[in-house]
């Protein structure tokens, strides 16, 4: 609540001091942080399946989140450019259809970083479209209201639209629910011993772990009941 109110009134969360939540600087901001995860996808090795996994997690929860609060908050203020603001929301609408195609690939692959490659072609003209030919048809005297708004919409979204962005904040990494199958899938159909030996490990593990929390549970009642 502190942080919607802070945000409301462009107070920092504890100094007080304002922080002026200009509309064009959270975007650009937004803009710089997804291409920054681009690029440190790129520097991955074609063999770095599982770190690719995560950062394209955190892709994906950034552009669904900026490209909900741009549609709501941003695009509908834009003066004078209708055609302009059609082209992004289909953009946006395209943007949307590279994520599930690569949400619903088995596996890592050329054919992936590929598609990746393209989603980045297309966002940084749209970008650029948008920083350049948009965000200047925004009533400038209304920069910091638009932006307070934002603010407090995102905040918004985290809590209850976006739980998924909300575990990538906190540093929760749910393996099992990654992107494009998982390691041991991966290895099955490419076939590599190595990690294909993972399995029966990962197997013994979770039984393992299944029999120690029984004995666990078993050890309580025991415990209670004395
Ligand atoms: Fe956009
Ligand atoms: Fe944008």
């Amino acid at each position: 609540m502190n942080k919607i109110l802070n945000a409301l009134f462009g107070l920092s969360d504890e100094s007080g001091e304002a922080t002026h939540a200009d509309v064009i600087d959270l975007l650009k901001e937004d803009h710089q942080k997804v291409m920054e995860l681009f690029e440190q996808f790129e520097d991955l090795d074609m063999s770095e399946t599982r770190e690719k996994r995560k950062l394209l997690r955190k892709i994906f929860a950034e552009l669904e989140l900026h490209t909900q609060l741009e549609e709501e908050l941003v695009y509908p203020l834009v003066e004078n450019a209708k055609e302009l603001v059609t082209e992004a929301r289909e953009e946006h609408h395209v943007v949307d259809l590279i994520i599930a195609e690569i949400k619903k690939a088995r596996a890592m692959n050329d054919k992936t970083d590929a598609k990746v490659k393209v989603l980045k072609e297309m966002l940084e003209h749209h970008i650029k479209e948008e920083e350049h030919e948009m965000m200047p048809r925004l009533p400038q005297g209304e920069l910091q209201e638009i932006g307070a708004r934002l603010k407090v919409r995102k905040e918004e979204l985290l809590g209850k639209e976006f739980p998924e962005k909300e575990m990538v904040h906190a540093g929760v990494q749910p393996v099992e629910e990654l992107y494009g199958g998982s390691e041991l899938e991966e290895a099955e159909k490419t076939e590599k011993p190595e990690a294909a030996a993972k399995k029966p490990a990962a197997k013994a593990k979770k039984s393992a772990a299944k029999k120690s929390k029984s004995n666990a549970k078993r050890g309580g009642k025991k415990r209670s009941a004395a």
